[in-house]
């Protein structure tokens, strides 16, 4: 079975606790499990992780470009917090990688505070889902199979 790859970055391992009325209730075990189940709907594993380091998360990234040549991985998934506005190094990643990934944020990043308007992973999307709460990771992990079966 093909997977898809979920990655999560700085401060997600704090959903649930950080800033509730930004982010909601859930934890990332939630999320995880929304995953998981968004994952059995279209028929791929879910291979869901966090780091709060940037070097850790590149080397993942350059880890599902392989698997994504050979054929095991369908694309990845990635929520990567505030390095979203800062981090010209995952964009690098994801281009270099050559996998395709859909960028996703809880939040509506783009009705908040202006230093998060500028994405520099958007660039590198195939796909972007914004503001729909930790249901965006559904919505990315579908979209992600349907592109796929579309191409
Ligand atoms: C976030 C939005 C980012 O601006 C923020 O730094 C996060 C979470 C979101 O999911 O809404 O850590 O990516």
């Amino acid at each position: 079975m093909t997977s898809i790859l979920v990655l999560n970055g700085p401060n997600l391992n704090l959903l649930g606790v950080r800033e509730p009325a930004v982010y909601g209730a859930a934890t990332l075990d939630d999320v995880r499990e929304l995953c998981e189940a968004a994952g059995r709907r279209v028929g791929h594993a879910i291979d869901f992780r966090q780091s709060n380091h940037e070097g850790v998360l590149i080397d993942w990234i350059h880890e599902a470009g392989t698997a994504h040549r050979a054929g095991s991985l369908l694309g990845l998934v990635f929520n990567a917090g505030a390095y979203t506005h800062t981090s010209l190094a995952l964009h690098d990643a994801v281009k270099g990688a050559g996998v395709p990934m859909i960028e996703v944020h809880i939040s509506n990043v783009h009705a908040r505070e202006p230093f998060r308007h500028h994405s520099y992973l958007s660039p590198a999307a195939a796909g972007i889902v914004v503001g729909f709460g930790i249901d965006g990771y559904a919505l990315a992990i579908e979209g992600l199979a349907r592109r796929a079966a579309a191409t």
